[in-house]
């Protein structure tokens, strides 16, 4: 096990004791979750694993939560999660031409992670942007009034930025 993964891990535990002081509840194992997310950056199955663990809940049930919410990711992501809002609003203001490109030029489908690690796809529903159709959502920053164009250019600047 490497140094960073054993600080990584300790975080957790942490996080995982000071939760389990408090009364077992579903909302709690989101939050470990979450947590978890925020550490390695999506939940990897060992990990998983170790909550259950720490936590003496069976892995089949925290598998079961974090699939059902579509927040978790059980795959590596990217630096940039770049979700398109396929909400009805962006939908009929063009969300498709915009989805396109981002495929296009990212080369992966929706739910993939490009082969540098940099961008991972993803649809979401309405991102509370309406007035801005159609919208994506770049990590936590909203981008609107995008079109095939545009839509390119973001990425380009993305990428610019590094990895
Ligand atoms: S439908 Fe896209 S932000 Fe609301």
């Amino acid at each position: 096990m490497t140094k960073v993964k054993d600080e990584r891990s300790e975080r957790l535990r942490q996080y995982m004791d000071e939760c389990r002081e408090k009364e077992h509840s579903e909302s709690q194992l989101i939050a470990i979750l979450h947590k978890a997310q925020e550490i390695y950056g999506y939940l990897p199955r060992e990990v998983m694993d170790e909550i259950a663990h720490y936590m003496n809940i069976p892995t089949a049930h925290i598998w079961g939560v974090a699939t059902f919410y579509h927040y978790f990711n059980l795959e590596p992501v990217g630096k940039y999660i770049v979700s398109v809002c396929m909400g009805t609003a962006c939908y009929v203001k063009g969300a498709g031409k915009v989805l396109e490109t981002l495929k296009k030029e990212l080369g992966v489908e929706v739910g993939q992670t490009t082969e540098d690690k940099m961008f991972t796809l993803q649809e979401a529903r309405c991102l509370g942007a309406c007035g801005l159709a159609p919208v994506i959502m770049v990590n936590e920053k909203i981008h609107g009034d995008l079109d095939a164009e545009r839509t390119a250019e973001l990425i380009k600047e993305y990428r610019n930025r590094g990895g």
